[in-house]
């Protein structure tokens, strides 16, 4: 019997089940942690896929709504970075393996050409930039479109996780003492699994909407199958669940339920292209939650889109208007390959 339940493939009537529960806690919430329109929607489908496809192949599904691009065309941006950063060899080299395979079976030509080509890139622009790349390896675990380089499976998930854990831990003091991580809006936790590999030790809570904080405790536990999990369940105070979640690894929370957690109780927050999907209104809310939740001289590394257009509400969110001035900013700057997002390193004062 497999002493965690998350490492089990899960039946579509439990996934119904379970997303069920995690939807009628959110409601409970405040107006500022609920989805917007389009991520109703995008839930909506997920969900769906989710049922339909099973868990163990959300990263044919459901991880294409997070941060995997499909759909490039060759004056695209972050094409043009990578080609102006590489050596027109690995250019040349990466449109050989493009064809390698020519059709992902759950994709058409023209996105499986896409996939292909943009993973080997960015592999390469990373392996470059990260000195432990080499060291990390694409999970199995929810069935990846089989990309490889010299027999070894990679993915512009596992690059671009790279590429961002390098940018905080660049900006951290030699020995930061980050010993709990928080990450609002995770996905299926591709982040987490880089930070968690690199800082041995380090506790990560995620913080998320379902169905990805579904898919990131069912994925993540399973990553990390020895490591003391605090399943995601309702509580209506910190008192409830104090010392499980504090001997807890890896811990899975609602949005509506941090603000019963204590002030300071973070080193390092993380939120990577998840907080220009919101309303201002809820960007500030956040914003003033992971202000409390950090501890002083801790850090928020944050990365979105320098100008985003929120579908359906018609709201379009700036880089000028995250309220960045509340913290240190230790930098704040154009992200690595997709240069149409920002990423800034802030202190707490
Ligand atoms: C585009 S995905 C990015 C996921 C992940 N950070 C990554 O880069 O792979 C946006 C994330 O924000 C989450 N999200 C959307 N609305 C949210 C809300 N109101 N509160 C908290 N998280 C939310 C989604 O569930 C999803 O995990």
């Amino acid at each position: 019997m497999p002493s965690n339940p998350n490492t089990v493939t899960p039946t579509a009537e439990s996934i119904r089940l379970d997303l069920k529960a995690m939807f009628a806690d959110l409601q409970r919430g405040r107006l500022e942690v609920q989805p917007s329109k389009y991520w109703v929607e995008l839930n909506r489908s997920d969900e769906a896929q989710l049922v339909a496809v099973g868990f163990e192949n959300f990263k044919r599904t459901v991880a294409k709504h997070y941060f995997t691009w499909t759909q490039i065309w060759p004056w695209d941006s972050q094409l043009r970075f990578l080609m102006s950063h590489l050596p027109l060899t690995a250019t040349c080299a990466n449109i050989f393996r493009t064809f390698q395979p020519i059709k992902h079976q759950h994709m058409p030509i023209s996105q499986s050409l896409a996939v292909n080509f943009l993973s080997q890139m960015i592999w390469d622009y990373a392996l470059k930039t990260c000195p432990f790349l080499d060291k990390l390896a694409e999970p199995e675990i929810g069935n990846p479109p089989r990309v490889l380089r010299n027999g070894r499976l990679i993915s512009q998930d596992l690059a671009n996780s790279a590429l961002e854990a390098q940018s905080i831990l660049a900006g951290l003091p030699e020995k930061p003492g980050v010993k709990r991580v928080g990450e609002l809006g995770a996905g299926y936790g591709r982040n987490a699994h880089v930070l968690l590999s690199l800082l041995p030790g380090v506790r990560y809570v995620v913080i998320d909407i379902p169905p990805a904080l579904y898919v990131s405790q069912r994925y993540l536990s399973s990553v990390f199958p020895t490591r003391k999990v605090f399943n995601w369940r309702s509580f209506n105070s910190y008192a409830e669940i104090q010392a499980e979640f504090e001997s807890a690894d890896l811990a899975f929370l609602l949005p509506s339920q941090i603000e019963m957690l204590p002030d300071g109780c973070f080193d390092l927050f993380v939120n990577v292209s998840s907080l220009h999907e919101m309303r201002l209104e809820q960007i500030k809310y956040y914003f003033a939650q992971i202000r409390r939740l950090v501890r002083d001289q801790g850090w928020f590394y944050l990365k979105e889109w320098k100008v985003s257009h929120i579908p359906y509400e018609n709201i379009v969110i700036r880089e000028e208007e995250y309220p960045l001035a509340e913290w240190k900013i230790l930098f704040e700057r154009e992200a690595m390959v997709q240069t149409k997002f920002f990423e800034a390193l802030l202190q707490r004062p």
